[in-house]
């Protein structure tokens, strides 16, 4: 019997399509909407409350809320739930996102009290790429091609500002100044055109009178520059530690001064505390008033260095500081292992571009640098041009399993388990009882393991398991799971309860 070939080539797809249906995965603006995380947010009481809702599939999308809090009202067509709520306590409310193909529905916690970010910050920052060639144009674009390449519908919303958008003298009149050249129609008309699409808006400053970058910094000006920050609507600040002194005491008092400062304004601004790690931030940033605290040197577009210093770092070396410090994130209070470098491939303007210690990494090794971030409940700070990327750095930034690992609400750090022969072994515990294992290769060579009891003792290994970056569910056998890992490549799994 003959079949014409249209008939064979539709059930060839058919078959095929069959044959692993778990393995589908569309790309952000396609097929049925599906809400993502973060499922939790925080916010001070009768302060400014503004969340996108960040959401997958095609256009047009509808939301609405089920069980707002007085005070708060949702814009169906944008997504964007705003207001100000004047009674501590946690609200559920319950999400819908339709369009064409189906419906989605999730919970969203709103928790209004002394904490704000409650899952790890997600977003980008100007700094890793552009150094000190930033403006309000390169920040607009940003937003717009975030929006466009689907990265705000993962749950990147928080666009930073870093170092130079201020002039080097604090004015006459005492307030910071801003560089009109880069920012010409000042930094709220940035705030109000980011808060309007739903991002939020960070700035920099130093715990001194100069930044890292020489221009001006907040110290003995705390309490004008934070009702600055507040009033132009800014959400998050960072604040670095160049050109103060390296003396643990004096850090705890400038850092809990800014703190602050910051509360007091009631604007809910998220606190960066950029130290660096040297003075062990990880002990007393949070009473500081800090939600994240620097525990490294500056990240370098490289895997490794065997010369780490405060001119070269690399994926690999923070990876390595930043484990033994497990024990001290959790919601609202992360270790930063600083931002990410996935995609940056050499083009940086501050990272010493040109010389050896920034000449970037392969997709593979960017692709791990993105698994042990959210492994390790670290901030996903994208620092690429996000208006320029190729198609990997897109898969790589927006796989919205891997984000889902690192914005789980009960926001553990991964702890490292196996460090041996070239590779390890993470595990990150989730809200839902099951278990995040990241098996990391190291070096150049094609790595063999097994993942079994004698590794795992306190998982199980022979029930369901996610495999994160194939989008596919698998099997392990009795015996275990046989895990080969290409040069320096990082295979995830959430194993189910
Ligand atoms: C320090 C910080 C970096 C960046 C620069 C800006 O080095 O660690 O992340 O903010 O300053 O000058």
């Amino acid at each position: 019997m003959k079949y014409p070939v249209s008939v064979i080539l539709f059930f060839i797809v058919f078959l095929v399509g069959c044959s692993s249906p778990e393995k589908t995965f569309l790309g952000v603006y396609e097929g049925k909407p599906r809400i993502n995380p973060p499922y939790i947010t925080g916010n001070y009481p009768e302060s400014p409350f503004l969340f996108y809702i960040p959401t997958s599939g095609e256009r047009p999308v509808v939301w609405s809320a089920e069980g707002l809090p007085e005070g708060l009202t949702l814009d169906s067509e944008a997504g964007i739930i705003k207001g100000k709520i004047e009674k501590a306590g946690n609200y559920v409310v319950v999400l819908t996102a339709d369009n064409k193909h189906g419906k989605a529905m999730e919970k969203l916690t709103i928790s209004i009290g002394d904490n704000l970010l409650l899952t790890p910050p997600m977003g980008w920052n100007s700094w890793n790429t552009f150094g000190k060639n930033l403006t309000e144009a390169l920040v607009l674009e940003t937003a717009e091609a975030m929006i466009k390449n689907g990265m705000r519908d993962l749950g990147y919303t928080y666009i930073n500002i870093d170092d130079f958008w201020q002039l080097a003298e604090r004015g006459k009149d005492g307030h910071i100044q801003i560089n009109e050249e880069k920012f010409p129609r000042g930094i709220k008309y940035v705030a109000d055109y980011l808060h309007e699409r739903g991002f939020k808006l960070g700035i920099y400053s130093d715990a001194a009178d100069r930044t890292c970058g020489g221009v001006c910094g907040s110290y003995g000006f705390e309490e004008t520059d934070a009702k600055d920050f507040a009033e132009w609507g800014v959400d998050l600040l960072k604040y670095d530690y160049c050109n103060a002194p390296q003396d643990k005491q004096v850090a705890i008092e400038r850092y809990t001064t800014m703190g602050k400062a910051l509360r007091s304004t009631n604007r809910s601004i998220v606190f960066s505390v950029c130290e660096w790690g040297q003075l062990e931030p990880w002990t007393w940033a949070k009473e500081a008033g800090g939600h994240y605290w620097r525990t490294t040197f500056d990240i370098r577009d490289r895997w490794y260095t065997d010369q780490y210093s405060h001119s070269d770092n690399g994926v690999l070396n923070i990876i390595d500081l930043n484990a033994p410090l497990a024990q001290y994130a959790g919601p609202g209070a992360w270790n930063d292992p600083d931002m990410l470098v996935v995609g940056i491939s050499g083009k940086s303007q501050s990272m010493n571009a040109n010389e050896e210690h920034a000449i970037g990494c392969t997709p593979e090794q960017y692709r791990s640098h993105m698994s042990m971030w959210a492994m390790m409940a670290s901030p996903l700070l994208s620092g690429n041009d996000v208006r320029n990327m190729d198609s990997v750095t897109i898969a790589t930034l927006t796989n919205p399993e891997i984000i889902a690992i690192n914005q789980d609400m009960l926001g553990k750090q991964a702890e490292r388990k196996v460090d041996k022969d070239g590779y390890q072994v993470w595990i990150k515990p989730l809200t839902d009882g099951s278990s995040a294992v990241a098996c990391l290769n190291k070096i150049g060579n094609i790595i063999d393991i097994k993942l079994d009891k004698n590794v795992l003792p306190e998982l199980n290994i022979t029930g369901d398991i996610r495999d994160v970056w194939e989008h596919a569910n698998i099997k392990a056998k009795a015996e275990g799971l046989d895990v080969s890992l290409s040069p320096y490549e990082c295979k995830v799994y959430v194993l189910k309860k």
